[in-house]
């Protein structure tokens, strides 16, 4: 049964370092480790699970795994396998499927053998690194922008907010467009088209004037591309009037998209900014040129941080900084929000929503998907864990749709739309969900009673047993204690009670 929480939690495997020709895997000659971690890491344990033996080789061996990890003993690796074989696998009531034909969908109507593609970054800027992907297992790329200006980048060109294992949470850029030249690109894509037919070309382009736009789409369809995708929204162009400038005024959305799609005949998406209070405005816009899909969210308008001795912002380019781009799991909630408001709007009905902003695992990719997208695009996550996740990205949505049965991944499309409101004012108001503290889970640290205390409705006591006790008359439901419980011993209650 797939869970929304996982038995073993990144923290569990804090120290992994997710390795490259991994020095545990060298070390066990019956298990593969390092894939083991890599779809515990993305949430994909029941994957994981699914391809261990029958009988536990740990239970008889003295972890040589564990000695051999570039951090020797930190990685409690024979610990986190036992853990799969006595709480997962027994668990695991639909065998993993054969094919993944469920996977199977369409990016307006051209067919996607999977939902997953690149989004338009360095991740998809050369033939070698797109070759590599489709190898790998994405079902396409929307290749980085095309366009036919000068383009020079800043070093260093990037900054990071990271989590406590090191990861990256959240990821500033700086950079502007493809380098190479529009000739180089268009033989990229006749090559790529050439060795791989069946995997989807996105074109993204980026042009100055309608005669611009027009001539890049035209281009990129002679050469090959599936679709195009119209970068209306980076927010990083030294030259002004270029990128989200453009995705912040209809008017300009209306007429470039109208430009591409006069000049070619495959399907055109505008790619939108999010740097705009609506996108309402801007993909209505598109939708009037006539865009046959919208994409969204490219990059987040941010400062990821202020040196406190230099003063300089994030990334530092000769002691100066610039507003740049936010992107990686931090943004997903934004994103989100955006792409169900797109795919809420009755005047949009019927495009294609490629969605895209902090997908890292499967759970992620099918959050978009129940609000709406119809495919999936990802930079960050590929940028700091390399075109491998596409392994736990295809077996955990492939498992889950398994077992839900559905047959088609088109099936889940927007499923989630209905449960979801603009606003707060449809919400049921007369109940309150108490919470329930499970006794042997808490370990005592009142974690849960200070921040009921100083940031709730002093409705927890925290007692000389140092177990917490509810006070029903001044608890308000509201349900933060859940959230800072360390050790997840606080579930909502099954009791609730009427106010009033
Ligand atoms: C380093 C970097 C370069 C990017 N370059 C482009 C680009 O050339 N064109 C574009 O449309 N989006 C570009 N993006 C935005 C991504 O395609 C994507 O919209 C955004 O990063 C959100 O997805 P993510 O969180 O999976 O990275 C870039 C993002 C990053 C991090």
């Amino acid at each position: 049964m797939i869970q929304n929480e996982p038995v073993v939690r990144r923290g569990d495997m804090i120290r992994c370092a997710l390795c490259a020709h991994a020095p545990c895997d060298s070390a066990c000659d019956r298990l593969d480790p390092a894939r083991l971690l890599r779809a515990v890491w993305f949430r994909n344990e029941q994957g994981a699970a699914a391809r261990l033996p029958e009988a536990n080789p740990c239970l008889t061996c003295d972890a040589p795994c564990e000695r051999a990890c570039v951090r020797p003993g930190e990685v409690p690796i024979r610990k986190l396998v036992c853990r799969l074989y006595d709480e997962v696998k027994p668990r695991a009531e639909t065998p993993p499927p054969a094919d993944e034909a469920r996977l199977a969908c369409d990016l307006c109507g051209i067919a996607l053998e999977n939902p997953f593609l690149l989004s338009s970054s360095v991740v998809a800027s050369t033939y070698d690194m797109c070759d590599r992907a489709f190898e790998a297992g994405w079902a396409g790329a929307c290749f980085k922008t095309i366009c036919s200006m000068d383009i020079h980048e800043a070093s260093p060109r990037f900054a990071a907010l990271t989590g406590d294992s090191g990861s990256i949470i959240g990821f500033k850029n700086i950079e502007q467009l493809s380098d190479h030249s529009v000739a180089e690109n268009m033989e990229i894509f006749r090559r790529l088209k050439q060795k791989w037919p069946a995997k989807f070309i996105l074109a993204s382009i980026m042009g100055r004037d309608e005669e611009e736009w027009g001539t890049l789409a035209r281009l990129c369809e002679e050469n090959g591309a599936d679709a195009v995708e119209l970068n209306f929204s980076c927010p990083n162009m030294a030259e002004g009037g270029l990128g989200s400038d453009i995705g912040q005024v209809p008017q300009l959305v209306e007429r470039f998209t109208a430009s591409a799609k006069r000049a070619c005949r495959i399907p055109v998406l505008a790619k939108l900014t999010p740097n705009v209070a609506s996108m309402g405005p801007a993909g209505e816009a598109a939708r009037r040129g006539g865009a046959d899909g919208l994409a969204a969210i490219n990059t987040i308008k941010s400062v990821t941080g202020v040196n406190l001795h230099t003063y300089v912002c994030e990334p530092a380019v000769h002691g100066k900084s610039a507003l740049g781009g936010y992107s990686g799991n931090a943004v997903k909630p934004i994103a989100l929000r955006f792409i169900a408001e797109l795919a809420q709007n009755p005047k949009l009905r019927g495009l294609h929503l490629s969605a895209m902003g902090g997908v890292e695992t499967w759970q992620d990719a099918l959050e978009f998907i129940l609000l709406g997208g119809g495919s999936i695009q990802i930079t960050t996550a590929v940028m700091q864990y390399g075109y491998r996740i596409i392994d736990d990205l295809k077996e955990g949505l492939n498992l889950y749709l398994a077992e839900k049965g559905f047959d088609s991944v088109r099936e889940a499309i927007g499923l989630g739309l209905e449960f979801l409101s603009g606003t707060t004012d449809t919400l049921e108001r007369d109940t309150v969900i108490f919470p329930r503290f499970d006794r042997e889970k808490c370990v005592g640290c009142g974690r849960c009673a200070v921040s009921c205390a100083d940031g709730g409705h002093q409705a927890i006591q925290f007692g000389e047993d140092r177990k917490p006790r509810l006070n029903g008359k001044k608890c308000v439901g509201c349900h933060l204690c859940l959230l800072v419980c360390p050790q997840r011993a606080i579930s909502p209650s099954r009791k609730r009670i009427m106010k009033g």
